[in-house]
């Protein structure tokens, strides 16, 4: 028999305490029901699976379908799951909420656009972005790190990757702050931000279309365009698609690393110190592990994104039943100890590290060397360029956003010394 919960444990799940340190219960879910049926606050019901082991089969069962369609309750569900309503629905039919074949025919067709040559040859271009905006607050000796670095640097970035014309980048920081600000709560704004992107993406595409004809471009969404005119099949709803969940599956989610690690290491004076030491001395390899390390010990993904069982299934023991919903806590299984030695330890040299933050199996986060590349630099450069960085307000002062997929932080106050 398992123990009985502890009463503040399970009980608490996904309440405001929960989400500033979720890990104790984690702990505990882990231990007495790596496998927990819980109902979310949507009032969806779900299944929890927390270890590792557990998870990583999980995120690579072909019995677990990404299609909503699978979801026993999608009827009433609607707009619980990660449904839209009618408008923008099109745009949902991405990368995250489809199976094979046609996940397999699209991912191989994203894949020979957003290549690794690509994504390393715009180093450079990541690296003015992040000096343009530390330049804007660097004299002034303070500032909220979310709202002014690390939330515009990945959607100026991705904007820029994708070919979204610069003058147009402010609408999309508009939309993308909606979409965050309105994540997890009224449906109403996302709903309206989805819909001007749809139509500017749509233009978008057609414009880029038409000016193939005319020359060369060396943009992912062209990129896009070329690799399925070249014998494989992309429809426009497709491509749009396609455009839409690079945006913004690589938007929250950088803007959270940054935060979330950054955060991480002002409260670890310790590694902190050892990470400017090393990078005073040009040593670039402790930020690449560290990176790696700040994404497992508080990743910008807490749980992976919704999976429904098609069939039967049995994980850890517990018998999933057809059309129920299954979510992988990937915050849980990349703190098991049964995994990963000191699991609640920060430690940015840490080898053997194969985390669970970008997920596993088919649908492996396909940004992660872009994601790689902005957090490397983005906490580097700040590290180089801000001496003494330290929080401005006490650590438990800094608050959490809400919300069951992303963990994030809403605001990141510092001050630095003063600039050499
Ligand atoms: C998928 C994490 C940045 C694009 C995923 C998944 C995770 C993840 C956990 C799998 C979700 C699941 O299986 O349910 C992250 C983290 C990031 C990051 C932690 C940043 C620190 C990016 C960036 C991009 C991106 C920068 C693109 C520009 C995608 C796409 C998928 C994906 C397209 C879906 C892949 C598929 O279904 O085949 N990411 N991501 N991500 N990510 Fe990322």
């Amino acid at each position: 028999m398992p123990d009985q919960p502890r009463p503040d444990c399970p009980s608490t799940l996904f309440s405001w305490e929960f989400a500033d340190d979720p890990y104790p219960a984690y702990a505990w879910l882990r231990e007495h029901e790596p496998v927990h049926r819980t109902t979310l606050p949507s009032g969806v019901e779900a299944w929890l699976v927390t270890r590792y082991a557990d998870a990583r089969a999980t995120l690579a069962d072909p019995r677990l379908s990404k299609n909503p369609i699978h979801h026993s309750e999608v009827a009433h569900a609607k707009g619980k799951v990660g449904i839209p309503g009618e408008r923008g629905a099109d745009l949902m039919t991405h990368l995250l909420n489809i199976d094979p074949p046609d996940h397999t025919r699209l991912r191989r067709l994203v894949s020979k656009a957003f290549t690794p040559r690509r994504v390393a040859a715009f180093a450079p271009r990541v690296q003015e972005l992040t000096d343009r905006l530390i330049d804007d607050f660097q004299a002034r000796g303070e500032a909220d790190l979310i709202h002014e670095f690390a939330f515009p640097l990945p959607i100026y970035a991705i904007c820029d990757l994708l070919g979204v014309p610069r003058e147009d980048q402010d609408d999309f920081r508009d939309w993308a702050g909606m979409m965050i600000r309105h994540g997890g709560g009224p449906r109403g704004g996302v709903a309206r931000a989805v819909k001007r992107i749809r139509a500017y993406l749509a233009d978008l595409i057609h414009r880029k279309r038409e000016s193939l004809r005319e020359g060369e471009a060396d943009d992912l969404i062209s990129g896009l365009i070329r690799a399925s005119d070249h014998g494989e099949h992309l429809t426009e709803n497709e491509a749009a698609a396609m455009a839409f969940i690079l945006l913004f599956a690589g938007f929250e989610t950088t803007v959270n690393l940054i935060g979330n690690g950054v955060y991480a290491l002002l409260r670890d004076p310790a590694q902190c110190d050892r990470l400017r030491r090393a990078l005073n001395e040009g040593d670039e390899g402790l930020l690449a592990t560290g990176v790696e390390e700040l994404l497992r010990y508080d990743g910008p993904v807490e749980i992976a994104t919704w999976r429904f069982a098609t069939e039967p299934v049995v994980i850890g023991g517990e018998r999933i039943a057809a059309g129920e919903p299954v979510l992988v806590v990937l915050a849980a299984a990349d703190r098991d100890p049964e995994r990963f030695d000191a699991p609640d330890v920060l430690d940015l040299s840490r080898t053997d590290n194969q985390h669970l933050g970008y997920g596993h199996g088919i649908h492996y986060c396909l940004g992660a060397p872009l994601a790689r590349l902005e957090a490397q630099t983005a906490i580097g450069t700040l590290l180089r360029r801000l001496p003494d960085l330290r929080l401005a307000v006490e650590p438990e002062d800094v608050r959490r956003r809400g919300g069951l997929i992303m963990r994030g932080l809403r605001e990141l106050p510092v001050t630095w010394g003063p600039v050499a």
